[in-house]
């Protein structure tokens, strides 16, 4: 009870400026919202044509909703509780048949030739990078509108992050900034399928081409996901995903790495097991170690759950792309909401998140900050998304270390903070508003729940002030 009240009260007053993407997710769970209706909120409140006319909620009218909607993680207790306790019972429970299963079933799903299951998606893309023998002195391209971990990947293989502003309209890297950024030390292209929704792989593959440049594909969030028919991941060299608990494909935490280079994976495989010998890297001799490795190997438990998940994640990927072309539909046509836009290519959107820009001078100058706690307390949850991750203090950090001065010269040093300055990326820092994934879980009911809550809003914006 303790718990659920402390999650009410961050989802009813907490400044969502403060809230992670994975405690945003935690407090959008039912339990939240179902101990907030139980506090007060007035009963009947789907009458929305009660409560588009009425005081906005957070100014102690009624909500436009008090349900629930659907929490995250979801799992068949009939069905996917036995094969975790069975890889228990066994008493295999690092990496076994139960991985090697997993990652069959998800290189086949993905259209990839081959898959190999990490620990994370952070240790995927390290895998991957340095596998690609990208490290010391290069560079690699990558948004700043990205969770930490992208940015950190490159900084772990000691290559520096070049940042490249997203596109504003669909939130991805923006392909005309890419080739600005390249010179002679610029080995790779990282696009990240930021929120879900796949960055324009054309252009980018075509920049990648034309300068000789690897692509490490960000699919952390982008399971699924598809561009020209092409399930995102499957576009560059290596794929990478995670399945952290928040994510739509979770298994508390997990990664994957995609890919149809033979040679490229088998060096993959070695480095995530200590370097141990592996395929092309080379037969087992002496004590078997063949290359700088490190340990990242996914357990049975974590596979278990994955194969289970995966079950649904097909079905929810529809209900997500429905639900979100729905609520497309209908807040788009509210002044000052400004929906995210899909690249012609994209045949499929995963929808981890949700994302629309909010602005403010359509809606009497009323602050981002006022509209969330405004949508909030209308039974919505909601977020203002990443905050300017590059610009935290790691980044600075990073380039300080003594690593990386010995590494490289102040001049390059200099140059990586001074393309660190993104202005597109800080834009959607300050005006983005997210729903989380299992929001688009819901009935299509719900998604009219959000838009009526948003056009209350906006009809009642001057009491805002
Ligand atoms: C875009 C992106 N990249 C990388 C990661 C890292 O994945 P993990 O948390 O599994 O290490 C995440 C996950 O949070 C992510 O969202």
């Amino acid at each position: 009870m303790i718990l659920v009240q402390t999650l009410m009260l961050r989802n009813m007053t907490m400044n969502k400026e403060n809230l992670t993407r994975r405690q945003f997710i935690a407090t959008t769970s039912a339990g939240a919202l179902a101990a907030a209706a139980s506090q007060g909120f007035a009963a009947n409140a789907n009458d929305t044509s009660t409560s588009k006319k009425g005081t906005l909620a957070v100014l102690g009218g009624q909500p436009v909703r008090t349900r629930p909607f659907p929490g995250w993680p979801v799992w068949d207790k009939d069905k996917d509780e036995e094969p975790v306790i069975s890889v228990l019972r066994s008493g295999v429970w690092s990496r076994d048949k139960v991985v090697a299963q997993f990652e069959r079933e998800y290189a086949e799903r993905m259209g990839a030739k081959r898959c190999i299951a990490t620990t994370n998606g952070t240790n995927a893309l390290l895998t991957s990078l340095h596998c690609l023998d990208i490290g010391i002195g290069d560079e690699v391209l990558v948004t700043p509108y990205t969770f930490v971990a992208s940015i950190q990947a490159i900084f772990l293989c000691g290559a520096l992050p070049i940042m490249v502003d997203p596109d504003p309209e669909t939130f991805q890297i923006n392909p005309d900034k890419l080739e600005d950024k390249i010179t002679e030390h610029t080995k790779a292209i990282m696009p990240v399928h930021i929120l879900g929704l796949p960055a324009d792989m054309d252009r980018i593959n075509a920049v990648a081409r034309k300068h000789k440049l690897v692509v490490v594909e960000d699919a952390c969030q982008a399971w699924l996901a598809e561009w020209k028919g092409r399930k995102c991941g499957t576009l560059g060299q290596l794929g990478c995903f995670s399945f952290q608990n928040s994510k739509n494909l979770p298994c508390g935490e997990g990664g994957a790495i995609v890919g149809d280079d033979d040679d490229l994976m088998d060096r993959c495989y070695a480095y995530h097991d200590f370097g141990r010998g592996y395929g092309t890297v080379g037969q087992v001799e002496g004590t078997g170690f063949r290359i700088m490795g490190n340990k990242c190997r996914m357990t049975e438990y974590q596979g278990a759950i994955l194969l289970a998940q995966m079950k649904r994640l097909e079905q929810q990927t529809e209900t997500r792309c429905r639900n979100a072309a729905y609520l497309t539909s209908r807040i788009s046509k509210i002044p000052g909401i400004i929906p995210h836009r899909l690249y012609d290519g994209v045949t499929r959107a995963a929808y981890h998140l949700y994302p629309f820009r909010y602005d403010q001078s359509r809606f009497d100058g009323v602050p981002r900050g006022k509209f969330l706690a405004a949508l909030k307390a209308e039974g919505v949850p909601c977020s203002s998304g990443y905050n300017r991750v590059n610009k935290d203090s790691f980044f600075e950090n990073a380039l300080r270390s003594k690593n990386f001065r010995k590494a490289y010269s102040q001049e390059r040093l200099d140059r990586c903070r001074q393309l660190n300055d993104c202005p597109d990326g800080d834009r959607l820092c300050d005006e983005a508003v997210w729903f989380s994934q299992n929001l688009l879980l819901g009935t299509q009911g719900d998604m009219d729940d959000i838009a009526d809550a948003m056009e209350k809003i906006y009809n009642h914006r001057s009491s805002l002030h």
